[in-house]
């Protein structure tokens, strides 16, 4: 074969093979145009598995000649591919318009529950004056629940507290957080100042009452505690939580592990003591029990009485909260409906 033969075949090859990638107007196109061009069926792909046939002083310029054309025909479906890849952004930017000014979509920083926020805000307040946070065992034998505590056996202030026993009876959930009293007490040395907040259980629902629920409980034990200690605090505890004007009402009550005990109301945080629905028109709503801690409970413990005194208070956090907000059927704390839960 002539030289100018060769070159003049590959020119041609050349030549169409450009026209070929001209006419693509894809990306995939182009890859069919590739596979076609350079593919192992391609022609200039079977010219140069031929090169071995020919003589071997042809060989070195026929090669040159057939790489050159197929850089030129690589470099040219590597151009085409960048314009095209140029064109198909370029397109999509245009179809995509979108406004950069529009507001972003919103997303909710979310909150805590309300018996959540109530709880932070109870342990602000008494961390604040002093009192450090303890927490005790939900599941409970009978002797923390309501032995040591100074409840006899067969009591009947047993039944004020519907109780869920499991294991059979062996244990049980505890129905309050005063056992964390006894723990306190068998672990601190006094004195000291603790709040247990933590959930409670009883066989109990209605609207005010639901089978689970929270208390906080509050002792304090040093020596010479006397009940003016326990209306103190409690009068800061009330005014800080519900404001100044609050009034304070103290009942007298019983609860087996004090003595003697009290029950507190406040002025009414709906109607200010003028008489309402929520607080059946009375002027006082009740919140929590109280009083000093019974010599028993000490000897439980084996802490002297003589030496000994302190101050104690329980009270549902759910009811708190309650009344902060208004709410009037417990149940809505505990269906986490977001439409309820977001007003808060
Ligand atoms: N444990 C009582 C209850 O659940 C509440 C209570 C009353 C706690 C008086 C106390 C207290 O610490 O002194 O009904």
């Amino acid at each position: 074969m002539e030289k100018s033969d060769l070159r003049n075949e590959l020119d041609k090859l050349k030549a169409i093979s450009l026209a070929v990638i001209k006419e693509a107007g894809s990306t995939a196109e182009l890859e069919k145009a590739r596979v076609e061009l350079l593919g192992r069926k391609s022609e200039l792909a079977l010219r140069l598995k031929g090169l071995g046939k020919l003589p071997a002083d042809k060989r070195p310029e026929a090669g040159a000649e057939l790489n050159a054309v197929r850089e030129a025909v690589t470099s040219a479906l590597d151009d085409k591919l960048s314009a095209i890849r140029e064109k198909e952004l370029n397109e999509k930017l245009e179809n995509e318009l979108f406004d950069i000014t529009l507001p972003g979509r919103e997303t909710g920083m979310g909150h805590g529950h309300p018996v959540v926020s109530v709880m932070d805000e109870l342990i602000g307040i008494f961390t604040g004056l002093g009192f450090q946070v303890v927490e005790g065992p939900e599941v409970e034998t009978d002797e923390y629940n309501f032995k040591m505590l100074n409840f006899p056996d067969d009591h009947p202030a047993r039944d004020m507290q519907d109780t869920f026993y499991v294991q059979n009876g062996a244990r049980l959930l505890r129905t309050h957080t005063s056992p964390v009293q006894i723990h306190a007490m068998q672990n601190i040395k006094p004195p000291f100042a603790v709040i247990a907040p933590g959930r409670v259980f009883r066989l109990d629902s209605d609207v005010t009452h639901s089978p689970v629920f929270n208390q906080l409980e509050g002792f304090y034990v040093d020596r010479d505690v006397n009940f003016g200690h326990l209306k103190g605090t409690l009068e800061l505890f009330v005014h800080r939580l519900y404001g100044e004007d609050t009034k304070l009402r103290f009942r007298p009550s019983f609860f087996p592990f004090t003595e003697p005990s009290a029950e507190l109301d406040i002025s009414c945080v709906l109607c200010g003591a003028k008489g309402c629905r929520l607080c059946k028109g009375t002027g006082w709503m009740e919140i929590l029990g109280a009083g000093m801690i019974d010599p028993n409970v000490f000897t439980s413990v084996g802490l002297n009485p003589e030496e000994w005194t302190g101050f104690a208070f329980g009270f549902g956090i759910e009811r708190i909260a309650m009344l902060k907000y208004g709410i009037d059927d417990i149940r809505l704390l505990y269906e986490n409906d977001p439409r309820f839960l977001r007003q808060f």
